[in-house]
């Protein structure tokens, strides 16, 4: 039967977000379903803001980061007031069902209107890949290869300088982009909030690099780990005598191209997301798992709690 559906990208945007918009609406209109484009996430739904998408809107975008939905993060929508405006537009625009694209927050947010009765399913993007119900985010792959990419080019400046470097990177409570990056780039050492790590540790591992006469080391750092850049700088300065380079890689790490990885993993779930909407399937959460796109509900898919792999970390310290 035909459908009408609504699609909105909300939070941080993730490399692939783009990726998936495409597919959603390419396969939503193969299916004979109109497909309305909300704009900036939560914010435009509130506010009604949306247009009606054609194969053609979603044209040479497959390849670009951003999103061209927009997104934003949107304070109201928690409020039961907001969430009633939500509901209003989304009756107004006759949407059977809603695809919200993001994290965590908007993960949360699909709950709030499916327990109003809205069907709603929910992609996973965020370059953190801190979502539970799924072993991988829409973007984390481009985030990582955006900070190996920094981590390379400054392997090369801080062997030349015989200098060490601390890079933080994002990842809110997460820790996966530093550890993924981390092992990836050989860095000497990562700290990543799901495992606290002693300063002293630390520092015994660029003194055990020392002893070996290696004047440059590459610490990766998770914006959430327990120790702070200027901790860190301390406690090498005071063992080494040596001061330490910062860099925060920040915003660049949510831009750029998406990987082969996140462009492929947004197709299949946006190609999903179509046939359950059109097997009028209950609200879900599209996950990845053991290298395949399944699904879950989405009230069930919000307490699942994330497993963070610690075993890298082992894997980690013990190769430096
Ligand atoms: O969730 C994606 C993310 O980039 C996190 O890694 C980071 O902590 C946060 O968003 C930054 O949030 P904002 O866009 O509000 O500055």
């Amino acid at each position: 039967m035909a459908k009408t559906i609504g699609i909105l990208t909300s939070g941080g945007d993730a490399p692939g977000m783009n990726a998936a918009i495409r597919a959603i609406v390419r396969a939503g209109i193969k299916a004979g379903f109109d497909v309305y484009g909300i704009k900036r996430g939560y914010k435009g739904l509130i506010e009604n803001d949306m247009e009606l998408m054609t194969v053609g809107s979603v044209a040479d975008i497959i390849h670009r980061g951003g999103t061209i939905l927009k997104t934003a993060r949107c304070s109201e929508f928690a409020t039961e007031q907001g969430l009633y405006k939500a509901i209003e537009s989304i009756s107004a625009r006759n949407i059977d069902a809603l695809v919200v694209i993001g994290g965590d927050g908007t993960l949360k947010g699909a709950k709030a209107l499916v327990e109003k009765g809205i069907v709603c399913h929910h992609i996973p993007a965020t370059i953190d890949n801190d979502l539970g119900y799924t072993d991988y985010t829409i973007g984390f792959d481009s985030a990582v290869n955006t900070v190996l990419s920094a981590i390379n080019n400054i392997r090369d400046t801080g062997m030349a300088h015989d200098k060490t470097t601390v890079i933080e990177v994002m990842g809110r409570d997460c820790g996966d982009i530093a550890l993924r990056a981390g092992v990836a780039g050989g860095a000497d050492a990562i700290l990543i909030p799901e495992m606290d790590m002693d300063v002293d540790e630390m520092c015994s591992i660029i003194c055990a690099g020392m002893e070996r006469k290696k004047k440059h080391h590459i610490i990766v750092r998770a914006e959430g780990a327990n120790i702070t850049l200027d901790m860190i700088d301390e406690a090498v300065k005071r063992r080494t005598g040596e001061e330490t380079r910062k860099v925060i890689l920040g915003y660049l790490q949510r831009g750029g191209a998406p990987t082969a990885l996140d462009r492929m993993i947004s197709t299949l779930m946006g190609v999903r997301v179509i046939e359950l909407i059109n097997d009028d399937e209950n609200s879900k959460a599209v996950a990845y798992a053991e290298n395949r796109v399944i699904e879950i509900d989405v009230q069930k898919a919000v307490d699942i709690k994330r497993q963070p792999d610690l075993e890298l970390m082992e894997i980690a310290k013990a190769l430096v």
